[in-house]
């Protein structure tokens, strides 16, 4: 077992055991991938303040995300194709994801569906949709998902067209994987995963091919995706979606502080600020510059949660510290799972569960609930001048 100590690791680790295909797929940006890179690189903008001679015994990660209880306040995204980073993928992620106490979010593009999931696993999960235009199909997500016992209902708003990737397209990306010359040779040299994929029959998307109208085989896939996203999304479909769902909603890709007001408005449980990873609109801001215009648009009137570049337990502090009540990882957990399968996902919830717990007692706090503005150093323009 190769000792992991950073998230970083489980990446390195990950590369080299995926197809290229895959790992391509997570570890992108739309166009110059910009955001991508400032998602991340922007955290380090922020620093922390040392203090000392304080109280650390019986420090806590424990809190609350949409009133459920949670270990630390650290969710798992939703992630499209996460079973063909690893065979069974999501089953393997929403299990360690119980295991240590935090929620799982299904994509609907999972290779697993909501029912395969809620068999093999004991508590609730969330469940992620896209505004698709097929509103019968939403109507049946929704019902398998509460059949299902799905505890929230996330809301992917920045996703109505889809950014372009340039690595996607040149790579041919689908699921299964289409068979060339390239990918086959590529694969070949994937044993473990491939020995996964052999022994799983969870190859396609489980939660369309088969239950949204035309979609039989997984040839079609592709078109129904780049057809199905409703383009004529708007405040009032949002309204009408949160009411037909009847319980928690949170909606996902809020960047701008009037949106977040929307958001509000709409009656939402929660927002998260978020530019999807870097992976729509490349030369937006980053999710944690936007964080701090938001909050005080919105801080009082409806919970914020934060992703896009998370890589460590700093910096889900940082987030926390400016004012978001919970965090979400994709690629830090994607990695871990491509990686060792469902103890790699562990390992990533274990990495920043300790970075988390040792930067907050070095920081002089024993609670989460209590960092605040007062724990960290941030640039005085850190949102920026933009006119
Ligand atoms: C899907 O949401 C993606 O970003 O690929």
């Amino acid at each position: 077992m190769p000792v992991i100590t950073e998230i970083e690791d489980l990446r390195k680790i990950y590369e080299r055991r995926v197809p290229r295909m895959f790992y391509d797929y997570a570890e992108t940006g739309s166009w110059s991938e910009q955001t991508f890179r400032d998602n991340s690189s922007d955290f380090d903008l922020i620093r922390l303040r040392q203090r000392v001679a304080v109280d650390m015994t019986n420090r806590s990660t424990a809190s609350r995300m949409i009133g459920q209880d949670v270990a630390m306040p650290v969710a798992l995204a939703p992630v499209g194709l996460t079973g063909m980073q690893c065979a069974d993928g999501e089953i393997k992620a929403a299990r360690a994801a119980e295991k240590f106490g935090v929620p799982f979010t299904l994509s609907t593009l999972s290779i697993c569906s909501i029912e395969d999931v809620a068999e093999h696993t004991t508590k609730p999960f969330w469940f992620q949709v896209y505004t698709l235009k097929d509103d019968d199909f939403m109507r049946r997500l929704f019902d398998r998902a509460r059949d299902a016992g799905c505890s929230a209902m996330v809301i992917t708003l920045d996703l109505q067209v889809q950014g372009q990737r340039h690595k996607d397209l040149k790579n041919g990306l689908s699921a299964p994987p289409k068979l060339t010359v390239k990918s086959v040779a590529n694969m070949m040299t994937k044993v473990q995963w491939g020995l996964g994929m052999l022994g799983t029959k969870r190859r396609f998307f489980g939660n369309v091919v088969g239950h949204a109208k035309g979609v039989t085989d997984p040839a079609s896939l592709s078109s129904w995706t780049a057809e199905a996203f409703d383009h004529a999304l708007d405040w009032d479909r949002v309204r009408e979606l949160i009411r037909m769902w009847g319980g928690k909603v949170i909606l996902k890709g809020i960047l701008d502080a009037e949106d977040a007001k929307m958001a509000a408005d709409a009656g939402a449980d929660a927002i998260v600020v978020s530019n999807h990873g870097g992976r729509q609109l490349d030369g937006a801001l980053s999710s944690i510059r936007m964080l701090p215009p938001i909050m005080d648009a919105v801080g009082d009137k409806i919970e914020v949660h934060l992703d896009s570049g998370i890589r460590s337990g700093q910096d889900v502090l940082k987030a926390l510290a400016l004012g978001a009540k919970g965090t979400m990882i994709g690629r830090a957990f994607v990695y871990g799972l491509g990686a060792m399968g469902e103890a790699g996902v562990t390992r990533a919830l274990e990495v920043i569960h300790k970075e988390l717990d040792t930067t907050m007692a070095l920081c002089g706090e024993r609670n989460v609930a209590d960092l605040g503005r007062h724990n960290l150093l941030v640039p005085e323009d850190f949102t920026g001048r933009w006119a």
